[in-house]
């Protein structure tokens, strides 16, 4: 059995699919999580087939049911939980005047409910984890619509800021117990996400998804009493990096 183990809900691809290959080439169990089920067990096996320990487990982290399901399923296979990226979400883009409702809703319940009932029900695990060495790490993806809203993404910037809030507010109180809470927010990532955007920016000239992985392995690499609450991304000459 894996020393430690990991789970990356919206790990079939993008940013989640870094960071699941990276925690897994550095030794966790790491069970990836996604909607898709076609999709997820594609992302897995490119994974398993490089000899990583990568475990697929579909889930529509918008049902509590699934999410609850994700955790147990875990816990059954590795027994322990040290990491939990909490990675899934959408961008739905619309003029405030125009928003809606189902969407709206979509966006709260994958991009910000969905974290704090993850965190909630993997927290007995991670606390577990923290006792023992001092270094258990909760990851959520944010934005840097998080840090400063953007227009036209109200709702998902509301969202972001959310996790951040959420982020620093879980940190005091668990900090204590040996875990620790990062929010990473980027600015554009070259993923699937980001393809609306390519005619403004060349895939190649964006955030790669690999950079936010190293993040998640520096994270790991500190010691216990060096927390790094946030990290910002932006490109060079991004004027929105002075906007944070
Ligand atoms: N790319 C960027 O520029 C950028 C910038 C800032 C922040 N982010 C954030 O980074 C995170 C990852 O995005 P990405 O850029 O890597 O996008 P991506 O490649 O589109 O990946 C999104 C992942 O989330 C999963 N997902 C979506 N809805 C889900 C649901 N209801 N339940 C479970 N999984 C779900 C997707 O799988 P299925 O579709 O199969 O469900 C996929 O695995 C998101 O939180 C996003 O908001 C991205």
């Amino acid at each position: 059995m894996a020393e430690r183990a990991a789970i990356v809900t919206g790990g079939s691809s993008g940013i989640g699919l870094a960071i699941s290959r990276a925690l897994a080439e550095d030794g966790y169990a790491v069970t990836i999580s996604a909607r898709r089920p076609d999709k997820l067990e594609q992302a897995a096996a490119t994974l398993t087939a490089d000899g990583l320990d990568v475990t697929p487990m579909p889930a529509n982290v918008a049902s509590e049911d699934e999410v609850k399901a994700l955790i147990a399923a875990h816990e059954e296979r590795c027994g322990r939980l040290d990491v939990l990226v909490n990675n899934a979400g959408v961008g739905i883009g619309s003029a405030i005047d125009e928003v809606d409702t189902k969407k709206m809703d979509m966006q709260l319940d994958v991009n910000l409910r969905s974290y704090v009932i993850a965190m909630r029900d993997a927290m007995p695990l991670l606390r577990k984890a923290g006792a023992e060495h001092g270094k258990a790490l909760i990851v959520n993806t944010a934005s840097i619509a998080g840090k400063g809203g953007q227009g036209w993404l109200a709702v998902y910037s509301a969202t972001k800021a959310g996790v951040i809030g959420l982020s620093q507010a879980t940190q005091m109180e668990v900090g204590s117990a040996g875990i620790q809470v990062t929010a990473l927010c980027p600015a554009f990532v070259d993923t699937p996400m980001t393809e609306w955007v390519q005619g403004q920016v060349k895939p190649e000239e964006m955030i790669q998804p690999e950079d936010l992985a190293e993040t998640v392995r520096l994270l790991l690499r500190t010691s216990r009493y060096c927390l790094i609450p946030e990290i910002v991304f932006t490109r060079p000459g991004d004027p929105s990096a002075f906007a944070t």
